[in-house]
């Protein structure tokens, strides 16, 4: 039987409880899941790839199914590079519908044998996103609630 890989893109700057969420409900649904972490240069990110990379595979080091990869550049290519066809995104609130419509109809139009599954992240990670917790962060707030220890340690250590 052929193996089912999905791929999780995101920027992940930084990855959150809602992320790890999304990928812990995955690994029960695919064999494998590649979190694809992109580049995004255009959004600037706070953390370096290679350090989102570095966060994310320790993160996920205690599951076996995940891989976490850097790309840049198109989704699609990313994707037949990797053989794999299905992306997997979150939707947390209504809200994120009509951005997550558009996405996996303009990726559909560049690589038609494409599915995109979407998956509801839990309920209380609901209203995290990144910028949100990147915002408490530089704030000095308490960033418990919203990301593991090791991205803790990493916001802690930008700071030095
Ligand atoms: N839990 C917590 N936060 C979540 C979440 C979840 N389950 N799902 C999404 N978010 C947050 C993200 O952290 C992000 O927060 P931020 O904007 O504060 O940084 C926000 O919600 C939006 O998420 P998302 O839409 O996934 O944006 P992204 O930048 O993380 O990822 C890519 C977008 C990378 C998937 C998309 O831009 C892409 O595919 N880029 C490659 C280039 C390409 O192919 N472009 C054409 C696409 S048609």
């Amino acid at each position: 039987m052929t193996k089912k890989t999905a791929i999780y893109p995101g920027t992940f700057d930084p990855i959150t409880h809602g992320h790890i969420s999304m990928v812990e409900r995955a690994v029960k649904l695919f064999d494998e899941v590649i979190v694809a972490i992109a580049a995004s240069a255009s959004k600037t990110p706070m953390f370096s790839l290679s350090q989102r990379v570095a966060l994310g595979t320790e993160i996920f080091s205690n599951l076996s199914q995940v891989r976490v990869l850097p790309f840049s550049g198109l989704l699609v290519q990313f994707m037949a590079e990797q053989g794999a066809c299905i992306v997997l995104r979150g939707i947390r609130t209504a809200g994120d519908m009509e951005y997550e419509f558009q996405l996996a109809t303009a990726n559909r139009c560049l690589m038609p044998e494409m599915e995109t599954v979407f998956l509801k992240p839990d309920e209380q990670f609901a209203h995290v996103s990144s910028s949100i917790v990147r915002e408490i962060a530089m704030m000095g707030g308490d960033l418990v609630p919203f990301v593991p220890a090791q991205v803790i340690a990493a916001f802690e250590a930008q700071d030095r």
